[in-house]
């Protein structure tokens, strides 16, 4: 049998682009993208797509309507489906045993009873959304208890391993594609189809297949080693103010060692997004479950690590600008958790702007792609503030850079968009309260022309002195 019908459960992150990728990549495959949020499935069927992923419009519009289909028809998608995605939110458990800690496996249950009410034919169950271990038992316990005569069920685990932002060009050039299954005939028959779509653009040698178990760890184990190396560079940021060093000097040293490798050590204000946070707080539970308190307290150090970079940075900003910010007006560039992405899950952004709104500060944010409802959302969240007006009067949402900076004592860069390095700063300096500061919590500026324009500049892992950087920049002028 090939697989001829893909149904995915959940239009989101993962399964919005990831089936657009399959369309596009597999013409013989019809590919129905199903949610329960009408709004979500509407966007999707509009001009303007839910999320903004580069070129993923272009996918969107190449297969729409001839092999890509979205709908809110999750009956008739889970139907006509040999395979079916399942791409739901996990999100950690904000109650009851494992508060904080665990996933919330309710979405994912719910579409596992989905299908066993609905399914009428065998089907592939393949778990997408990032899950704890042990989640596609959950799936096959819920799938068989409720088998009707006839249908039969294979359940895989095959991890998704885009980043947000690059999240076509992942799909299309994956470093490599897992799945994992049951070590049955029947189950290495149904990793062998699942293999067979990934082959239509994928090199066989970087399509790996294992067990189940091993294929969920190895997701969690890649996001937290990749969270791991940015904690340690954040570590080692504050050494460097310290110091004196300068991190990016000591990331390029260290990155040379080819064991190494010079990806992920920017060091920064600290990881967000909806996966590094949840997947280590999983493992972390996971341990605890298993009675391995070292290795959940070697984990949980790399989340209080970025807790802190969030929290040192802030101080930061609070400490330069005499310890008084009530009544400052202060501009917030970006939002989102990293560049060329809207999403603001676990931004670091929100960190920074709760802390600073607490300390009386009047906010003017801009980021290209966040919508403004959504910054509102995120700030008035009962898990950031007991009194949202008072957060809501504070804030101000802007469509351009230069209208949030207009008239403001300090600019804190929270996201790494491009267009912020291509800003007019002196312009910019013109038109700010003096002293006039920029804290750059992703190094991505010039520092030394800044700080000959006048600004006083902070950012992560290097001190900038003002006699250095007129060095720097060659000026005459007396610091
Ligand atoms: C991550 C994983 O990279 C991806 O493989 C997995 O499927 C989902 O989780 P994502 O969260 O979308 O992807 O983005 P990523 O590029 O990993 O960035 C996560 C956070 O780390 C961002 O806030 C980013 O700004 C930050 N980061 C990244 C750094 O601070 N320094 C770095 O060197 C790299
Ligand atoms: P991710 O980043 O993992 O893709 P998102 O929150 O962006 O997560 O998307 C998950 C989507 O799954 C949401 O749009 C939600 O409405 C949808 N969803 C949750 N449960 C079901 C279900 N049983 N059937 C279909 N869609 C679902």
């Amino acid at each position: 049998m090939v697989i001829e019908k893909i149904c995915c459960l959940g239009a989101g992150y993962v399964g919005g682009p990831t089936c657009s990728v399959i369309a596009l990549k597999c013409p013989d495959i019809r590919v129905t993208v199903c949610d329960m949020s009408v709004e979500r499935i509407n966007q999707w069927n509009s001009e303007k797509l839910p999320i903004y992923e580069p070129g993923l419009d272009e996918v969107v519009q190449k297969c729409r309507g001839k092999n890509l289909f979205f709908s809110t028809d999750i009956a008739k998608g889970i139907r006509e489906a040999d395979l079916i995605f399942i791409s739901v939110n996990t999100p950690t458990k904000l109650y009851g045993n494992g508060k904080g800690r665990a996933a919330d496996l309710k979405y994912i249950e719910g579409a596992a009873r989905m299908i066993a009410e609905l399914a009428t034919s065998n089907k592939i169950v393949v778990e997408k959304s990032t899950v704890p271990v042990k989640a596609a038992e959950i799936i096959m316990k819920i799938l068989r208890a409720n088998t009707k005569p006839g249908v039969e069920y294979q359940i895989l685990s095959n991890p998704e391993f885009l980043a947000e932002g690059s999240a076509i060009v992942d799909l299309l050039e994956a470093d490599r594609v897992l799945i994992g299954g049951e070590d049955t005939a029947e189950g290495h028959e149904a990793v062998k189809k699942l293999c067979w779509v990934y082959e239509h653009w994928i090199d066989t040698k970087n399509i790996l297949t294992t067990n189940t178990w091993s294929s969920e760890l190895s997701k969690l184990a890649a996001n937290a080693f990749l969270a791991q190396r940015i904690s340690s560079i954040n570590s080692l940021s504050a050494v460097c103010e310290a110091t004196g060093a300068d991190v990016s000097e000591v990331a390029r040293a260290v990155g040379k060692d080819s064991r190494i490798g010079p990806k992920f050590l920017e060091a920064s204000i600290g990881f967000g997004g909806s996966c590094f946070q949840k997947d280590i707080l999983n493992l972390i539970y996971l341990c605890e479950c298993l009675n391995l308190p070292e290795v959940a307290a070697y984990w949980q150090q790399v989340i209080d690590l970025n807790d802190y970079q969030k929290t040192r940075f802030t101080r930061k900003v609070i400490e330069s600008l005499f310890n008084t910010i009530t009544d400052k007006k202060i501009a917030i560039l970006g939002f989102s958790f990293k560049k060329n992405t809207g999403d603001t899950r676990e931004s670091p952004a929100i960190h920074v702007a709760k802390t600073l709104l607490e300390e009386g500060a009047k906010l003017h944010i801009y980021d290209p792609k966040v919508e403004h409802d959504q910054i509102f959302f995120e700030l008035t969240h009962p898990s950031i503030t007991s009194e949202p007006e008072l957060f809501r009067k504070n804030i101000q949402i802007h469509n351009t850079a230069y209208s949030a900076i207009a008239g403001t004592h300090a600019i804190v860069l929270c996201t790494e968009w491009d267009e912020f390095k291509e800003l007019d700063y002196k312009k910019i300096y013109d038109v700010m309260m003096k002293p006039a500061y920029i804290f750059d919590g992703r190094k991505i500026l010039d520092h030394d022309s800044l700080v000959n324009m006048g600004f006083h500049v902070q950012t992560i892992g290097k001190r900038l002195s003002r006699t250095n950087s007129l060095r720097a920049q060659g000026s005459q002028a007396q610091p």
